[in-house]
């Protein structure tokens, strides 16, 4: 029986073993963790992360074969396949401050591999890493030559937040990358051979490990840069007259580009988009490649203009100041269904109109006001200039109020920026809600959730990003 243990129960580490668990009940799999508070919420009626469907998983393998411990050592020491999915944060201090990825969980994770492994393992990078990360880890993981043999698989996760038990269930693709050697690609066969109990063989795709690693870079470059893309048509669109959402039908019926992740914003935000960009940046500046660099730095300057861009749109139209206005915040999560606010677009989004000094009522369904005070408390960190941090309002918390009903958040609101596509908020009632706020009654749609035209028949002013005004 091949035994699997996860380095880091978080919102890749949880989820991909939960389905492991489900598909593969001769498997042991044990998910560990520093964080004693995540893996006894993991343990619990209430799992630390909200993700559609795994619940369900969760409790139909949990003591079954799927166990979630804070006995790292012990487990990895037990493990054939040990994952690693720790967190990869951008550096934000010494060399490739604001760029590079912060490897240091990965590096102490390895360390700890190497010092409790009593037998041979295969060690799996779930996590998102630099390319090449995989030669540093062999260095670590032999560096006390116990006579013990490590082989190092690249394996990038690709679930997205808020669909990832589907995206796990059928994915377009598993990338396993190995060393070409026949230890290597014993290792990758029997990596495979755990993905090919759900996954079929077609998309379970084995490559070297410097482009398995690239891949995942790669991907979400390419991802991030087609919401850049279409954030800058919104812009041109709001100028023109022309409507951003047909611009992009048009163009997504073309067969070579597709239609999906065509949808303008305020942003995209998340965990890694930026992150991973960042580091693909440093990676080709310390590669000499500073053109190709530039190109992709551009991806995430279109993001910082598309948000401070919607800013300004706010307090201009509301008579150049929102000082002492409430304006209702319509979502946190940086997406909808997620209780994720990380990067979240939601952020900056409130910076911009506190220092205007708004008065902000925020209401998400997934998300706590803990989290919410605690994200907009955070000094701001500028990853153009690594060595600022732009410091969070000192008037903040006075600003800011949380409640948890969207009615409640727009009642004698100036205006309404809607920041997450929460479903709920197609279905609610505008014309109960415009009555309940000051007029005129303004309409910020971050994320064309409402219909423009039906909303201005009930009396509101809005604006929808990418268009006609
Ligand atoms: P996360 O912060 O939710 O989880 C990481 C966990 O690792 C934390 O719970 C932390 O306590 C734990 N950890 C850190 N160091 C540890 C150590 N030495 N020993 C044991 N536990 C340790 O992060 P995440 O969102 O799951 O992302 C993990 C990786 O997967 C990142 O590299 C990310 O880029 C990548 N990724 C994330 C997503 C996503 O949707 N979140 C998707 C694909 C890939
Ligand atoms: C993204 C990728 O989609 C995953 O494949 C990848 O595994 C993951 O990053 C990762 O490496 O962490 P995620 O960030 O969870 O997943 O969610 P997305 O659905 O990609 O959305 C990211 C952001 O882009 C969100 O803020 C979303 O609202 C925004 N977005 C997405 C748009 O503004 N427009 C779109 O058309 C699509």
């Amino acid at each position: 029986m091949v035994k699997i243990c996860c380095i880091g129960a978080g919102y890749v580490g949880g989820p991909t073993m939960a389905m492991i668990a489900l598909k593969c009940p001769e498997i042991e799999v044990v998910v560990v963790d520093i964080s004693v508070s995540r893996i006894n919420a993991w343990n619990s009626d209430r799992l630390p992360i909200f993700e559609p469907g795994l619940d369900d998983v969760v409790k139909a393998c949990r003591a079954r074969n799927l166990f979630f411990s804070s006995d790292v050592e012990k487990h990895v020491a037990d493990a054939d396949i040990v994952f690693v999915s720790v967190n990869t944060p951008t550096k934000t201090r010494g060399l490739g401050a604001g760029k590079a990825a912060d490897l240091t969980y990965w590096e102490s994770a390895a360390r700890m591999i190497a010092d409790v492994s009593k037998s041979d393992k295969i060690v799996v990078e779930k996590s998102t890493v630099p390319v090449k990360t995989a030669e540093a880890i062999e260095k670590i993981l032999t560096h006390n030559n116990k006579g013990i043999h490590f082989q190092i698989l690249s394996n990038p996760e690709f679930l997205a937040e808020g669909t990832a038990m589907e995206d796990l269930m059928r994915p377009d693709r598993v990338l396993i990358g190995g060393r070409e050697t026949p230890e290597g690609q014993k290792a990758v066969s029997a990596l495979a051979a755990v993905y090919a109990h759900w996954v079929p063989q077609d998309r379970i795709i084995t490559m070297n490990l410097w482009s398995a690693e690239l891949s995942k870079l790669a991907a979400n470059a390419f991802l991030a840069q087609r919401i850049s893309s279409v954030n800058a048509m919104s812009a041109l669109c709001e100028t023109t007259g022309a409507d951003v959402a047909e611009v992009a039908y048009a163009v997504g019926k073309d067969s070579r580009i597709g239609s999906r992740f065509l949808n303008s914003s305020v942003g995209f935000g998340g965990s890694c988009f930026q992150k991973d960009i960042l580091n693909l940046v440093y990676i080709c500046e310390c590669n000499g490649l500073t053109e190709v660099a530039h190109y992709w730095k551009q991806v995430v300057h279109i993001n910082d203009y598309q948000k401070s861009r919607f800013v300004n749109r706010v307090v201009s139209s509301m008579f150049n100041t929102v000082a002492g206005k409430k304006i209702a915040i319509l979502g946190f999560a940086f997406k909808k269904d997620t209780g994720d606010t990380r990067e979240t677009a939601a952020i900056d989004v409130c910076h911009g109109l506190l220092g205007d000094k708004a008065q902000l009522s925020i209401y998400d369904p997934q998300v706590t006001e803990d989290q919410i005070r605690r994200d907009l408390a955070m000094n701001k960190f500028d990853w153009d200039h690594p060595q600022h941090l732009v410091p969070s309002s000192p008037t903040a918390s006075k600003q800011v109020n949380v409640v948890w009903d969207a009615y409640e958040a727009t009642r004698n609101a100036h205006g309404i920026c809607i920041m997450t596509e929460w479903d709920e908020f197609k279905g609610l009632d505008y014309g109960r809600i415009y009555e309940n706020m000051v007029k005129p009654a303004f309409v910020f749609d971050g994320r064309n959730v409402v219909n423009v035209e039906e909303m201005r028949k009930i009396g509101f002013i809005v604006y929808s990003v990418g268009k006609p005004l």
